[in-house]
């Protein structure tokens, strides 16, 4: 089979690109880039902010940094792609060059991704393509692996099968499996955040090009 042709994605000019940030929990990632978008070299801003769920610290965090906010919950929707079509028309209408969804608890329908295709970059507590879903972190210790991390990646019509940008390593040590994962959920998510910073700034100030399922940035 020919190989599809490659996906060119420009970086902005002029001006910061526009991303927009899902979330659904406590948003530490979120904060993460909000503290980075703060210097004006880091090539990006967050226009907003979008949630599955109310009252979440995520949404609190958006709040404090003066970011407009909107909520979708699925259950207000008739059905899945209902809510698909809407939080697709909230998030168009701040036109963003990246997407990021940062610990956004629902899979996007189609209607999303296709509106923003190869501009959907999501964050994976474990190293994709092993354990996908949303037990990445106790699935991976479930198994007994003896490292794991954390991936950032496109987002494409799958559950966390889109094509890789970066992946971070975490060792699991024996004690990780007396709490059930939670210390370990917290290293990942120190190399989690800095990796996401790290890739969406490039992303923004250099641009990317998807071809045969990588990702490539100029360097
Ligand atoms: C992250 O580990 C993310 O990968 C996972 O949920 C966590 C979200 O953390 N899906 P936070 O809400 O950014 O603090």
């Amino acid at each position: 089979m020919a190989a599809a042709p490659a996906q060119h994605f420009p970086p902005r000019t002029p001006g910061p690109a526009r991303l927009v940030v899902l979330v659904s929990g406590s948003g530490t990632n979120l904060q993460a880039l909000i503290d980075a978008v703060a210097d004006p070299a880091y090539g990006a801003g967050i226009i907003a902010v979008g949630a599955d769920r109310d009252g979440i610290a995520g949404l609190e965090r958006a709040g404090k940094a003066g970011l407009p906010t909107f909520v979708h919950r699925v259950k207000d929707f008739r059905d899945r792609a209902d809510w698909d079509r809407a939080l697709t028309a909230s998030v168009a209408e701040y036109q963003p060059d990246l997407v990021v969804t940062a610990g956004f608890m629902k899979i996007l329908g189609p209607e999303f991704v296709a509106a923003f295709a190869g501009r959907i970059v999501n964050t994976h507590p474990a190293l994709l393509p092993s354990f996908p879903g949303a037990h990445g972190v106790t699935d991976a210790l479930a198994y007994g692996v003896r490292v794991t991390g954390c991936t950032v990646h496109l987002v494409d019509s799958g559950v966390d099968t889109g094509p890789i940008i970066a992946q971070g390593v975490v060792e699991v040590t024996d004690a990780d499996h007396a709490d059930g994962g939670e210390a370990l959920h917290e290293r990942i998510k120190t190399v989690e955040r800095k990796l996401l910073v790290d890739v969406v700034g490039r992303l923004a100030r250099e641009g990317h090009r998807i071809e045969d399922r990588k990702v490539w940035i100029p360097a």
